[in-house]
């Protein structure tokens, strides 16, 4: 047995040092070490992913630099689940040997599409590994979505060389991991999820991934502010992070790509949660604007965004009432309440609004979260609304930016959002003069109204 040992290591970076540090010397955050037991185990036999012996003869080679331009590489094919939105945000399917980490608030549905995916990927073998849920209750789960796949194998095991031996033998097609802060390493002493397990863990299943070319899925826990918990360097060892997030009383849930060394990262995953599982939603502005009544209310206006390369018409609603006590509140829930002051800020001095007397909250509709510039003009539109009790009439909406002058800027991938507010029936779009410049605007089935500045579009609103 050998010796106890602690050291002390980042919660932030994983840097490790023998004695407690303030201030760590390579993140710099403060107050961030934490003391773990680690002991190096006496030999490697207690055994980590123990590569075959080809490969390992293979690897004990020593790499020599060799031009780019002779390294051969066979586009490997990659894993197209039955699931396009789980396909999208990874850039076309799952990559072999790749290391993918999905994070998420406790009760967003991590397990769930996760073993919805297992359930789902018929031709292949897959191992559901487990360290939150007894059989049981993974099986009640599996019941619920319906779906059974002979070759999806389920293990409740905590312990990574008891999870390597059992892949060992089962030889999976597709490793799945619920999460990777419930499992520990015989090799190193300190409890499951601290910064040493977690690290260590991790490495073990990016070397069994990166030897056999089999896909390993991590399920992640965030802390509090949402980054996922354990080091940093978790996020640095995976291919890709995905995050999935959503409002947990409201149905929707987005998995978005934080990085992904195989794809792009605007990228956007839209998922309902149903009593059978989640439900992909691969047309996402008709179910956000499905709730719109025929009449027109005050304080609502339709802004035409786009999230990653998905055009989504969404519905931003303002209430403006005189405020009781001396400051004014501002509140927003899914847009930048910066940027909410600010819009508020030109509303006043370049639209002569009196909205310093005013409470105002903005809401975006459905729990999304949006930071797309081009839902400004939507925003003002909205609160003018609210404060003048006077609706937006007619199938109108907006998408550009409003800058400090009060002028209306141009936005990106314009021709999308027209497409996308021409299919759900829009009749008319409030765009800036720049976009219309150079568009062929007999092109669209829907009226496209120019503005240079936000005036202009107040008025042709509101009258
Ligand atoms: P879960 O996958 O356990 O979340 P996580 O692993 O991220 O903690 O999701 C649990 C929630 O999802 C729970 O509140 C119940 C709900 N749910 C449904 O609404 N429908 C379903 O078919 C399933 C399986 C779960
Ligand atoms: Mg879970």
């Amino acid at each position: 047995m050998a010796k106890l040992k602690t050291l002390y290591f980042c919660q932030n970076c994983g840097a490790q040092s023998a004695k407690w540090i303030g201030r760590c010397p390579s993140c710099g955050e403060w107050n961030t070490y934490v003391e773990e037991v680690v002991q190096k185990a006496d030999t490697q036999a207690a055994g980590s992913w123990k590569p075959p012996t080809a490969v390992a003869v293979g690897s004990n080679k020593v790499a020599k630099p060799r031009p780019v331009s002779e390294i051969h590489f066979e586009e490997e094919a990659r894993i197209i689940t039955q699931d396009g939105e789980l396909n999208r945000v990874l850039g076309g399917g799952l990559v072999p040997g790749s290391l993918v980490l999905i994070g998420g608030e406790p009760g967003i549905g991590k397990s769930t599409l996760m073993l919805q995916i297992a359930m789902s990927l018929h031709r292949l073998k897959v191992l559901y590994v487990s360290g939150e849920e007894s059989e049981q209750q993974i099986k009640m789960r599996a019941e619920r979505l319906g779906d059974q796949h002979p070759g999806c194998y389920i293990l409740t095991e905590t312990n990574t060389q008891n999870i390597f031996k059992q892949i060992d033998q089962l030889q999976p097609n597709v490793l799945i991991i619920d999460s990777i802060q419930t499992l520990h390493s015989g090799l190193v002493e300190s409890g499951a999820g601290s910064v040493s397990q977690v690290r260590e863990c991790t490495a073990e299943l990016l070397k069994y991934a990166k030897e056999t070319g089999v896909p390993v899925l991590l399920i992640g826990h965030i802390t509090k502010d949402g980054s996922i918990a354990g080091p940093k360097i978790l996020e640095h060892m995976v291919d890709t992070v995905l995050q999935f997030e959503g409002d947990r009383h409201l149905s929707y849930r987005i998995l978005r790509t934080t990085k992904n060394r195989f794809g792009s990262t605007s990228e956007l995953g839209i998922y309902e949660m149903q009593g059978a599982g989640l439900r992909q939603v691969s047309n996402p502005s008709e179910i956000l604007l499905s709730q719109r009544s025929g009449e027109s209310l005050s304080g609502m206006a339709i802004g035409a965004t786009l999230e990653g390369n998905r055009p989504l018409l969404v519905e931003v609603q303002a209430l403006v009432t005189p405020a009781t006590y001396g400051t004014p509140q501002r509140s927003s829930t899914g847009f930048d309440s910066k940027r909410l002051q600010m819009l508020l800020a030109v509303l006043e001095k370049r639209s002569g609004l009196r909205l310093g007397q005013h409470d105002v909250f903005l809401n975006i509709a459905g729990g999304l979260r949006l930071d797309d510039p081009a839902l400004d003009l939507a925003v003002c539109a909205a609160v003018v609304s609210s404060l003048n009790d006077v609706p937006i009439q007619g199938e109108i909406c907006l998408a550009a930016e409003v800058g400090l002058s009060g002028e209306i800027r141009a936005v990106s991938r314009l021709d999308q959002r027209l497409t996308e507010a021409e299919k759900l029936g829009f009749a008319e779009m409030y765009i800036s003069q720049f976009n219309a410049r150079g568009l062929d605007l007999k092109r669209y089935g829907i009226r496209v109204q120019p503005a240079g500045r936000l005036d202009e579009v107040l008025n042709g609103l509101f009258g």
